[in-house]
C-alpha cells in the first residue's frame, strides 16, 4: 500500500515540473473592445479569464493538471474569440463568433462548466443572458449594414 502511495505522490509531483507559461499579452486599448459598463462587467466576469489578454490566474492555477487543463482552454478561447483584439477580428469571423455566442450564451455552454466549478460568480443569470444577448444582437447589427 504505501509503494503505491510513494508512486502518486512521485508522480504527481514530477508532473508540477511541466509548468504553462501563464502571461496575459500587452492590451492594445485602441482594438479592444469598448462597451456599456454593464456588459463590460459580464463579459469580464464570465468571459475575460479565457477570452481576453486580462485573465486572472488563482494559485490554483499553477498546480498540475489544473495548470494543463487552464493553459489550453486559455490559449484555445483567445484563439477562438479574444475581446482584447475585438477591433481586428475580420467581420465574417466575427459575425460568426456572434451568432455561436448567443446559442452557446443561452444553452448555457459557456462559460465553461469546469471553469464553473470554480468561478461560481460566472454563472450567468437569466437578466445577464439576456444582457449579453442583446450585446450580440446590436454587434452582429453593426456588421450586416457596413
Ligand atoms: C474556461 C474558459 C472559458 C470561458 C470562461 C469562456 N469560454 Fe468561450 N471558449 C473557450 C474555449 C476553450 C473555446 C474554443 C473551443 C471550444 O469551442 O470549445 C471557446 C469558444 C468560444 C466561442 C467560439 C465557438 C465557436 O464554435 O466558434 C464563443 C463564441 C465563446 N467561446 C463565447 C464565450 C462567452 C460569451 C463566454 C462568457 C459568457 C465564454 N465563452 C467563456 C473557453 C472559455
Amino acid at each position: 500500500m504505501k509503494k503505491i502511495l510513494y508512486w502518486v505522490v512521485g508522480i504527481v509531483g514530477i508532473m508540477q515540473l511541466i509548468r504553462p507559461d501563464f502571461n496575459n499579452p500587452k492590451v492594445d486599448p485602441s482594438v479592444a473592445l469598448q462597451s456599456d459598463p454593464k456588459v463590460m462587467n459580464i463579459l469580464k466576469t464570465s468571459c475575460y479569464d479565457c477570452h481576453s489578454s486580462e485573465t486572472k490566474y488563482p494559485w490554483y492555477y499553477n498546480v498540475a493538471p489544473v495548470s494543463w487543463v487552464m493553459a489550453n482552454n486559455i490559449s484555445e478561447g483567445r484563439k477562438a474569440l479574444d475581446f482584447s483584439n475585438w477591433e481586428k477580428i475580420d467581420p465574417s469571423v466575427k459575425l460568426e463568433r456572434l451568432k455561436r455566442g448567443k446559442q452557446l450564451v443561452n444553452d448555457a455552454l459557456m462559460p465553461k462548466g469546469e471553469y464553473l466549478m470554480m468561478h461560481k460568480n460566472a454563472l450567468l443569470n437569466p437578466k445577464e443572458k439576456k444582457i449579453l444577448d442583446d450585446f450580440f444582437e446590436t454587434e452582429l447589427q453593426k456588421i450586416s449594414v457596413h
